[in-house]
């Protein structure tokens, strides 16, 4: 209760439900909401496990997924127009590109249809972005992440109307995945100074992001924050900052990122993100190692 109201209080919603993981918030809020053979529309670029849960496990109840690139704001429009979509979910900043999603344009367009829209804003935190005033009706959280901020404990959120989180309220009530009260304790001990961990992080990260991209042998650097970014011009709009996480690519094979993973002293070798240490991952063998290039 508690922490649902603080979550409630930094998304500027009317009610808020946490549960046991993010993933539990993200399927059981698409369980709720949408219904056997509805549409969904959702980005390319996304968490794997929520792709895995859209792309393998929505189909079994008859749900089409729609996939759009996250600028395709004509393939949404496109797709909204010819199906009844319930739904149209996305990150935004997306896992692990961290494309950028205008919030504001797509709620327009959703909402002429009647298609709610739903945006996972664990990149971004509570703080840097407001998805509810930018127009979502929902907007979901890894609380994994920043909100515990301790890489200890594991929560997820879903915040929008009362009448929407309601619903999913019920249905968790079914399903189960319920926070136990150790967890929500580890959570809104975390919230306390999420407010400081989250403006250095905007801070560390956008410095990274800088130095790196000047580095000779960094061939990309994925930050909303740099005006390089496709998405910059809505981030801009859009966050007061733009996060801990910079994804970046080695100038060299698997080998060489290795080597220069191997070399790092500060961060640990580790998935995740948005605790107060420091941590690297690199997809091509830890979380996306079963995957062709
Ligand atoms: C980590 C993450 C999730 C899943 O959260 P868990 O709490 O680990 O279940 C969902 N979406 C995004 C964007 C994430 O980063
Ligand atoms: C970073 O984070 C804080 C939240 O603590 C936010 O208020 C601030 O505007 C953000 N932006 C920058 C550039 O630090």
């Amino acid at each position: 209760m508690i922490l649902e109201k603080k979550i409630s209080a930094l998304e500027g919603a009317e009610s808020t439900l946490v549960m046991a993981s993010g993933m539990c918030a993200t399927t059981v809020m698409l369980f709720a909401l949408v219904p056997p053979n509805g549409h969904i529309v959702t980005s390319t670029d996304c968490y794997r496990k929520t792709k895995i849960f859209m792309e393998t496990f929505l189909p079994k109840l008859g749900i089409t997924v729609i996939v759009i690139d996250p600028a395709d704001t004509p393939g949404l429009e496109d797709a909204v127009n010819k199906h009844e979509v319930s739904l149209f979910f996305t990150e935004s900043p997306t896992n692990p590109f961290l494309r950028c999603v205008d919030i504001e344009l797509v709620s327009k367009i959703c909402h002429k249809r009647g298609t709610l829209v739903c945006i996972d804003g664990t990149f971004a935190t509570p703080l840097n972005q407001k998805p509810l005033a930018l127009g979502a009706d929902l907007v979901v959280h890894s609380a994994t992440k920043y909100i515990g901020g301790h890489n200890d404990v594991l929560g997820g959120c879903v915040s929008g109307s009362m009448e929407l989180v309601s619903e999913v309220r019920n249905l968790h009530h079914v399903l189960g995945g319920t926070l136990n009260p150790n967890a929500a304790y580890l959570l809104i001990r975390g919230m306390k100074t999420i407010h400081l961990r989250v403006k250095q992080q905007n801070l560390t990260a956008l410095r990274m992001a800088q130095i790196l991209e000047t580095h000779p042998k960094v061939s990309h650097v994925y930050y909303p924050g740099l005006p390089s970014h496709p998405e910059h011009h809505i981030a801009k709009r859009q966050m007061t900052g733009f996060g801990g996480v910079v994804s970046f690519e080695i100038d060299g094979d698997r080998e060489t990122t290795i080597k220069f993973v191997d070399s790092l002293k500060i961060p640990y070798i580790a998935p995740s993100f948005g605790g107060c240490e420091s941590i690297v991952d690199q997809p091509a063998i830890m979380s996306y190692w079963d995957l062709t290039q």
